[in-house]
């Protein structure tokens, strides 16, 4: 017996120098201290022996079996440090990050220009009612931004007297209205939000889109207030080598009142010098500004006195600027995104790239 233990005991230190992971262990468990095993078979010829014997390799075989055990409890926790413990919250390597949308980041873009001129930002409602929409903004009733056409109406209950219907606004112009019914000038706030239009969506169109609006009141403010601050707002956003165009225009809550072009950023409203004189080719223009050399971008103008009044500032003393322009067309010009339609399918691909 004393040959069978002894062989037992280099056999079992063979194998377990090869066993590394928890199965295989497990494997050497049964085949070392399982129930059919050699140690096992051993066990059950000891009451063979005579009474020393069995006492000598009773004790010996006592010895083996709990050097088997200690040697594999300690081989198991090695393998458990081994094989890295599994963190459930440890971040996959190829995690995506999302991202603000393109538009979010045009407006804040837009908003840090003239909070660093000393504006403020103040977000108006979506649902709006008549007064605030049209009234008080000098719109007059029969104004056809008023018909159903152009103006999306809810089908709710009127607000409060006076008020209207309520509607889904249709310019962040009611801002104006809400900031300065509300509080003293001096005034200077800007007002980003969507707005709401009937249009047949196109690749220039959508029934919502977004605006911002922005404007200051105080004694003494002049046109040259205005196109000082739009003039910056330009140069800071496009480009620092761009110019404005101010063309008369025509806003019932602005007077007088200007629709505002920047020179086109891409190709400086240059068109080629050529002695070549038949009309240029639809190829052959700026993709940016089409060969006009200018870009449509807001409007503005000097806050109509009636404005002023219907929201309880002394049009004696106060002037006022406004001005109002989209956020999808900047960031189309930016980036050259010729589609509107693509900022709201959401499709991963395009809102990655930003
Ligand atoms: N509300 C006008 C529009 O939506 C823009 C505008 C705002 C014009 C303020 C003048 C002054 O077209």
């Amino acid at each position: 017996m004393e040959k069978e233990i002894i062989a037992l005991e280099e056999e079992f230190k063979q194998d377990s120098h090869s066993a590394i992971t928890q199965q295989d262990l497990e494997a050497l468990r049964i085949k070392y201290l399982g129930r059919k095993s050699a140690l096992a078979s051993l066990f059950t010829r000891l009451p063979t022996l005579s009474k020393e014997e069995k006492i000598t390799f009773g004790r010996r075989l006592n010895v083996l079996k709990n050097q088997i055990t200690a040697a594999l409890e300690e081989k198991t926790k090695g393998a458990r440090g081994s094989e890295a413990p599994v963190d459930l919250t440890f971040p996959s390597s190829d995690i995506q990050r999302g991202s603000l949308h393109v538009l979010t980041q045009v407006s804040l873009e837009l908003c840090t220009i003239f909070e660093k001129l000393g504006f403020c930002v103040t977000e108006g409602t979506e649902i709006e009612d008549e007064w605030h929409n049209f009234t008080a903004l000098n719109i007059p009733l029969e104004h056809p931004s008023r018909d159903a056409f152009d103006t999306f109406y809810l089908d709710i209950p009127e607000g409060s007297e006076n008020c209207g219907k309520f509607l889904l606004r249709s310019h962040t112009s009611p801002s104006q209205i809400r900031i300065m019914h509300d509080s003293k000038p001096p005034l200077a706030v800007i007002s980003p939000g969507r707005v709401y239009r009937p249009d047949q969506v196109d690749a220039s169109h959508s029934f919502m889109f977004h605006q911002i609006e922005g404007f200051a009141v105080d004694t003494g403010i002049t046109f040259a207030h205005l196109k000082g601050v739009l003039l910056h707002f330009a140069r800071e956003f496009f480009s620092s080598d761009v110019n404005l165009r101010f063309r008369p225009h025509f806003f019932p809550f602005t007077e007088p009142s200007a629709e505002v072009d920047i020179s086109c950023f891409a190709c400086s409203g240059k068109r080629p010098q050529t002695t070549d004189q038949r009309p240029k080719q639809e190829s052959q223009k700026c993709s940016v500004c089409k060969g006009k050399g200018w870009l449509e971008i807001l409007g503005c103008g000097m806050i109509h006195p009636n404005v002023l009044t219907a929201c309880g500032i002394s049009a004696k003393k106060y002037k006022g600027f406004a001005f109002g322009m989209g956020v999808e067309r900047p960031a189309m010009l930016k980036y050259g995104i010729n589609d509107i339609r693509l900022f709201f399918e959401n499709d991963i691909r395009f809102l990655e790239q930003f």
